[in-house]
């Protein structure tokens, strides 16, 4: 069975191609860098021809609003046609778990029309709703400092290791399409605001968490449950101070510039 992953360079897109590799799946990791993109369809035929399964987990360039609505209308407008012409059995692509509850955001708004496109589209399809990745935690707090501050809501929180992500996505790629919606979410529930403490804590960050009930979630007002999935989600096993007393001593790759360049751009 032949597997292509667009994507395939990006954090969940590398981590996937190595585990079905693993399984012994033939796969294609498809980007830019490799000849394949989804926005102005350079290698796709090429890239799709004799595939069974295509997972998308690209990413829009700019979060700017209208390029991001851009990028996963094109590009998912894109990949289902050409998937149709190859015979692509199972489309597979990612999301966020609260999609439907924070389209205050022009990126969720994206990925909302995204799962609309698959939906009305005539492939048999898997759309995976994860929660916030465990390595993304540094960039919500990034994009919440102000000074040595960061304000955040103490709403409910429940992240994943990006490594349980890319088992998850292998796991229903190897597997018949369920035509619906899966969640995914990490093992344990947690408040943001503590949460964002533990992760600064550490890393000796010095900044400090500043609990606000009325502080926004990436710019997104958020309710208590805005964030976490439903009853049934399906939960990985890597625990949140685990992966954190691993990738701790690691150096911060975001720099002063990259958090503004991030802000600027959302
Ligand atoms: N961050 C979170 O906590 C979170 C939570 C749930 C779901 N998600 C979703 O997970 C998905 C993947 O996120 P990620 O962090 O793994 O992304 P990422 O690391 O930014 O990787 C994005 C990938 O998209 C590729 N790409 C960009 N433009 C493309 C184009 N025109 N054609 C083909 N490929 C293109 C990139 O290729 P190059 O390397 O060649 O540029 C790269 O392989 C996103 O859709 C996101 O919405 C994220």
């Amino acid at each position: 069975m032949k597997i292509v992953v667009i994507g395939g360079t990006g954090l969940i897109g590398s981590k996937l191609v190595r585990k079905l590799r693993e399984r012994g799946q033939q796969v294609v990791a498809a980007s830019p860098s490799s000849g394949v993109n989804s926005i102005t369809g350079e290698g796709l035929a090429d890239a799709l021809n004799g595939a069974s399964v295509v997972v998308d987990v690209t990413n829009s360039p700019s979060w700017e609003d209208a390029a991001v609505l851009q990028f996963f209308e094109t590009s998912t407008r894109n990949l289902l046609n050409y998937e149709a012409a190859a015979g692509v059995r199972h489309h597979i692509a990612l999301s966020v778990v609260g999609t439907d509850r924070l389209l205050a955001s022009a990126f969720f708004r994206a990925k909302l029309l995204q799962e609309n496109l698959i939906q009305a589209s005539s492939i048999p399809y898997s759309i995976i709703r994860a929660t916030q990745f465990f390595e993304f935690v540094k960039s919500i707090i990034d994009f919440s400092t102000e000074g040595n501050n960061v304000r955040l809501p103490p709403v409910l929180f429940q992240p994943m290791a990006a490594d349980d992500v890319a088992g998850a996505i292998a796991g229903i790629a190897m597997g018949s399409p369920v035509n619906g919606t899966v969640e995914i979410a990490g093992p344990e529930q947690f408040h943001l605001d503590e949460l964002a403490r533990r992760d600064l804590a550490a890393r000796q960050d010095p900044r400090q968490v500043i609990s606000d009930p009325r502080a926004r979630y990436y710019g997104v007002e958020v309710t208590e449950r805005s964030l976490v999935p439903d009853d049934g989600a399906r939960l990985g096993e890597t625990r949140f101070e685990d992966w954190l007393r691993r990738t701790a001593q690691q150096p911060s790759k975001m720099s002063a510039a990259g958090t503004s360049a991030a802000k600027a751009s959302s």
